[in-house]
């Protein structure tokens, strides 16, 4: 058992049926609002038109070179798409010195195009006139397949002049500048997107794309007539449109204060966007440390945790990585391999059992807060479509790389939906690539 004053912190993290249906609730509404029109400009959750309306078939072919910004790593990929549902990839990634993050316009996309500049020279491709999918994982507002006006950064992004603009300009030119290939950047894609795409070129039924890593976010199929945002909404020929929501920001309107604790509010405070992205800093990689660091340093004040000792270490913001969840979450129980690992990478000398149990209680706490979470929004999603089986594709390290999450998210997906509903939790292998290449071969063809 864990100390009484760490059952007591953690009492908020511990949402029951009623609480997660009233998230559900809540998230429907907030969702037909970014979609439906009149509403849309006053939403919360955009329910960005991503003018993809194609699933893949399997047989698309073609070279195409694919762009990654926006997790943890910054990628550039050479895609064949073979006409026979496989796809053959070539991919280095960047150092993505983190001083871009907060720099200037200009050196982030410098970067970006000097980067594939060297990709494709390395690779012989510096005359080959390809098309380019660029998978760009922040909120934008698309105006079609190869426009997106950039709305807000998130994940700690902060790159003054670029909010309002179309990145796809910002890209060309930087591209341009440089002038050593010859690029054209034919569509512009949330990773969500990609990850949708991808995983549906292996399966027909994924219909829902999620993000649960650095940051978190889904898209799905919608019916092309719902997306009311898209000016072909009701002459359209196509019956599908993919909508990213951009779920990260649900709650910005204070709707989520029911569920967020202390806790929360403090590591809103300390972000580069306080008041935004409400959900996500309660779901995804980028928080989940903090959240468990803050827990602690509090357990530790109050003498309940470490009892004695001092870490430095564990005073510093961000120290505490989400990684570590993983780590803690991932030793049976009674044992403490992987804890005493992170104990003493976070400068903790004594070996107490009590404050490995009180650890492991606050690191399963936080993670199943967030599987619950996620499970809500999944379930928004699939009663919103109205279908019975549905697969969803997954991406991001959380999800990935923490030992229980999947468990957890089907387990409480289970508890919400109705009953007969089947689905399926698969990693999706690729988004950026793949799924990136698969938009920006079919975008070639039709221009
Ligand atoms: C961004 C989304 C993205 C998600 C996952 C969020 O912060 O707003 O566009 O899909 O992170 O990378």
């Amino acid at each position: 058992m864990a100390h009484p004053e760490v059952e007591n912190a953690i009492k908020g993290f511990l949402l029951d049926q009623e609480k997660m249906a009233e998230v559900v609730d809540r998230m429907t509404k907030e969702m037909k609002m970014g979609l439906a029109k009149d509403t849309h400009p006053r939403a919360v959750i955009k329910c960005f038109v991503s003018y993809v309306q194609d699933l893949p078939t399997g047989k698309e072919r073609g070279k195409c070179l694919a762009l990654d910004l926006g997790g943890s790593n910054f990628r550039v990929l050479l895609v064949t798409l073979n006409g026979d549902g496989s796809a053959d990839i070539q991919s280095k990634s960047y150092v993505f010195p983190s001083t871009l993050m907060t720099g200037t316009s200009d050196e982030l996309f410098d970067f970006i195009a000097a980067s594939l500049g060297n990709f494709c020279i390395e690779n012989g491709l510096e005359n080959e006139a390809l098309p380019l999918g660029f998978t760009f994982s922040f909120p934008c507002q698309q105006k079609g397949i190869n426009k997106g006006t950039l709305v807000a950064w998130t994940k700690g992004f902060n790159v003054p002049g670029v909010v309002g603009k179309n990145v796809v300009e910002l890209l060309q030119q930087a591209i341009e500048r440089r002038g050593e290939v010859r690029i054209s950047i034919v569509a512009i894609l949330n990773d969500t997107v990609g990850t949708l795409m991808s995983c549906a070129f292996h399966n027909r039924n994924c219909r829902i794309g999620l993000i649960v890593g650095t940051g978190t976010n889904a898209c799905y199929v919608e019916k092309t007539v719902n997306a009311e945002c898209f000016e072909h909404y009701q002459t359209s020929p196509k019956q599908s449109m993919i909508i990213n929501c951009e779920w990260g920001a649900f709650g910005d309107n204070g709707v989520l204060d029911f569920v967020r604790t202390s806790y929360d509010r403090i590591v809103d405070k300390v972000t580069p966007n306080p008041g935004r992205q409400t959900f996500e800093k309660c779901i995804s990689g980028m928080y989940m440390g903090e959240i468990v660091r803050l827990i602690v340093i509090e357990m530790m004040a109050k003498g309940v945790m470490f009892h004695g000792e001092t870490s430095q270490q564990i005073q510093n913001r961000w120290s505490f990585q989400t990684a570590y969840l993983s780590d803690v979450e991932s030793d049976p129980i009674g044992e403490y391999r992987h804890t005493n690992k992170v104990i003493r990478e976070m400068g903790f000398l004594g070996n107490n059992e009590a404050d490995k149990i009180n650890l492991r209680r606050i690191c399963e706490a936080v993670s199943s807060r967030s599987a619950k979470l996620c499970a809500c929004g999944l379930v928004t999603l699939i009663n919103k479509m109205n279908i019975n089986e549905v697969v969803v594709g997954i991406d991001g390290s959380v999800y990935r790389y923490h030992p229980k999450y999947h468990d957890l998210l089907t387990m409480y997906m289970k508890q919400l939906l109705k009953p007969g509903v089947k689905f399926e939790l698969t990693v999706s292998e690729d988004g950026s690539g793949k799924g990136a290449a698969l938009v920006a071969a079919t975008a070639a063809q039709s221009k």
